[in-house]
């Protein structure tokens, strides 16, 4: 691999990290040395922690496309970058090598140029999982404009919410695209968001399909018409480390979703780090993370860190279920996969279905399997390790965050001794801490410990602010402990240090591993007339990991009825996406609140998991309401 900063034996690791907490900036220091800067910073790191201020490489210059594509053409050029499979087996597999990669880049990064995108203005790509995907991203970066991705399985109105938020400027899309065998117009979809999208000049459409497509006059063009337009010359934007590269929207508890703006050379310096070390890919290895590009695992380890190190990265366009539940397998042996990452909801889901639709398949390519997104349950473990791996492939079970931009705590692949459910230790350079409700560093006893997950010191890939937001930043992030930067999850630590990650602490829920707040859900089922409040909370979900449990109260003689349901789960998807849907819908008379109003989500948590204790209930305004509930448990 193209950097030097492998650690090759777990003596290494512990050596490694020791240097990292002993002296963070020397440590970083040098990983950062190994990239191409076109000037090199004067500081590793300043910080404050009150302000929730970081500046990593400061006043380091330096292009992030270099990195991923340039600095491989000479050696390179012919390596395949990406390989990209579609939706149908039917269709043609793409092979894009580093050479044909950096050209498409550099053409796409001109059609924006035309299109008056300069440095800094942000633009909004809702793309499905094609390579023009990748394309569009990294033109962006090569120009430095500012990307925002919105995951296109998303609604009108989420990405028109995300785009007025940015200010977004152009909107790339695609027309027409299958998912299984579902038809999905993603520009209609954008037709109806650019309504509200002032700031949209224009939108550039990849036509997937053939299908005709509408188009509006001097707003909408056609890709292939612009790429035709322009050549593939395109020097890259100088950019400063701590110049934005991309914002990435990401659920609150409360509110509406923050867009979390990530910066050039930290996130390129520990993306590409934080791969090499927990993948240990070799040169010829075929890396697939089945993550949507929509989503920071897509954008981390899709495309930024495999690509910094030279890797070839697998984009799959489909779904693990079409045409079959083979499909994933089908993959790996066609493409002889070596490294396969993926979430712990895909699995359960693959678990449950005939072990013929894995055994029809050679998967001895295999060497390295990983897991992200939710915790992984010890089932689902144990059938990815015994079934997929046949044994013999360490499970990295990657724990991070949006926010982190990259991996914090992960197993290094043949390296850190694995404890199934358990994303073990953390990186060189990364500092966890357990805190108590009193905001205190937890005691360990007898060498264990519980509390909520914090981390102690700055890393190079952290998102800088909430864009437009920096106080709700503070506020999210640095407030409930001062001097560290919370996480929002609960972990347990055993004896050899290992972390096990418990889940959220705060009101958002992982369902199929995307991360939802419970808040703009019950406010998109109270945009519905009948609708007078309501309360989502999450419940555990054999597949899902969890789901999504809504309790209505319905406006003064509205009753409620199967068709009402049907109503108020609709506006949820129409609102936000089909993801936020809540599965069970409960009318209720009243909810469970104290008495200054608010309302005691833990008994509505343990009511949706069939829980019968729920403590003290003596504060609430109407005790007698937690039996009625639960009594028209649905
Ligand atoms: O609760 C943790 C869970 O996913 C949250 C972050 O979600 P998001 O920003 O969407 O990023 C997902 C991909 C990195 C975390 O706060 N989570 C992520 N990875 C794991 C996990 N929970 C347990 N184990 C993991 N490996």
């Amino acid at each position: 691999m193209i950097n030097d900063f492998r650690i090759h034996s777990f003596s290494e690791y512990k050596k490694e990290y020791k240097k990292s907490v002993k002296d963070p900036e020397k440590f970083w220091d040098k990983i950062a040395e190994n990239f191409v800067w076109q000037q090199k910073w004067e500081k590793p790191l300043e910080y404050d922690f009150e302000k929730a201020d970081f500046k990593w490489f400061q006043g380091g210059k330096l292009n992030i496309t270099e990195n991923v594509l340039d600095r491989h053409l000479e050696k390179n050029g012919n390596k395949t970058a990406l390989i990209w499979e579609p939706n149908n087996p039917l269709e043609e597999t793409r092979i894009i090598t580093y050479r044909q990669l950096h050209s498409k880049v550099c053409q796409f990064a001109n059609v924006l140029k035309n299109n008056g995108i300069e440095k800094g203005d942000r633009v909004c790509i809702y793309m499905p999982m094609i390579p023009e995907l990748a394309i569009a991203l990294l033109a962006c970066a090569r120009i430095g404009a500012v990307h925002s991705i919105v995951f296109a399985g998303f609604s009108s109105s989420a990405i028109a919410s995300r785009i007025n938020d940015s200010q977004c400027k152009v909107l790339v899309t695609a027309n027409e695209v299958y998912r299984g065998t579902k038809p999905i117009n993603l520009k209609a979809i954008c037709d109806e968001a650019l309504k509200d999208c002032p700031s949209i000049q224009t939108c550039i459409v990849y036509r997937r399909a053939i299908e005709p497509t509408s188009m509006v006059g001097g707003r909408d063009k056609f890709w292939m018409d612009e790429m035709h337009k322009v050549d593939d010359n395109c020097p890259a934007e100088i950019m400063d480390a701590e110049d934005p590269l991309f914002i990435l929207y990401t659920s609150g508890s409360t509110g509406k979703p923050k867009g979390m703006v990530h910066t050039c050379g930290g996130y390129m310096v520990e993306t590409a780090y934080s791969f090499d070390n927990i993948f240990q890919m070799e040169h010829n290895d075929i890396y697939w993370c089945t993550a949507d590009i929509g989503w920071i695992t897509g954008h981390s380890y899709i495309i930024y860190g495999p690509l910094a190190c030279g890797a070839t990265s697998v984009m799959f366009e489909g779904i693990p279920s079409f045409p079959d539940f083979g499909r994933f397998w089908e993959i790996v042996e066609k493409l002889k996969v070596t490294h396969f990452y993926t979430a712990p909801t895909a699995i359960r889901s693959l678990a449950r279905e005939s072990l013929d639709y894995v055994e029809k398949y050679d998967l001895s390519s295999l060497k390295v399997l990983g897991s992200v997104g939710e915790p992984i349950n010890e089932e689902a473990w144990h059938w990815f390790n015994d079934y997929i791996g046949k044994g013999n492939c360490p499970i990295v079970d990657t724990w991070w965050q949006t926010e982190t931009g990259s991996i914090l705590i992960s197993p290094l692949a043949g390296i850190t001794p694995l404890r199934p459910t358990f994303a073990t230790l953390p990186l060189p350079g990364i500092q966890p801490v357990l805190m108590d409700e009193q905001g205190k560093e937890v005691e360990a006893v007898n060498e264990k410990a519980e509390g909520r997950l914090a981390i102690k010191f700055p890393w190079p890939s952290m998102a800088r602010t909430i864009y437009g937001d920096h106080k709700r930043y503070i506020e999210t992030y640095f407030s409930t402990f001062p001097g560290y930067y919370f996480t929002g999850d609960g972990a347990y630590r055993d004896v050899m240090e290992n972390y096990r990650i418990t889940g959220r602490v705060d009101d958002v829920v992982i369902v199929s591993g995307h991360n939802l707040g419970t808040a703009p859900i019950e406010n998109a089922i109270n945009e519905h007339e009948a609708v007078a409040e309501s309360a989502v909370v999450g419940y555990p979900h054999d597949i899902k990991g969890n789901a999504l449990y809504a309790f209505v109260i319905l406006q003064d003689g509205v009753q409620g009825s199967p068709e009402l349901e049907a109503e108020i789960k609709n506006g949820v998807s129409k609102l936000i996406g089909a993801i936020a849907k809540p599965d069970k819908i409960q009318f209720v008379s009243g909810l469970p609140k104290t008495r200054s109003g608010k309302i005691m989500r833990r008994i509505l948590r343990k009511i949706a998991s069939d829980e019968t204790d729920f403590g003290d209930t003596s504060t609430l305004l109407d005790p007698d309401i937690v039996t009625v509930i639960q009594k028209g448990k649905v």
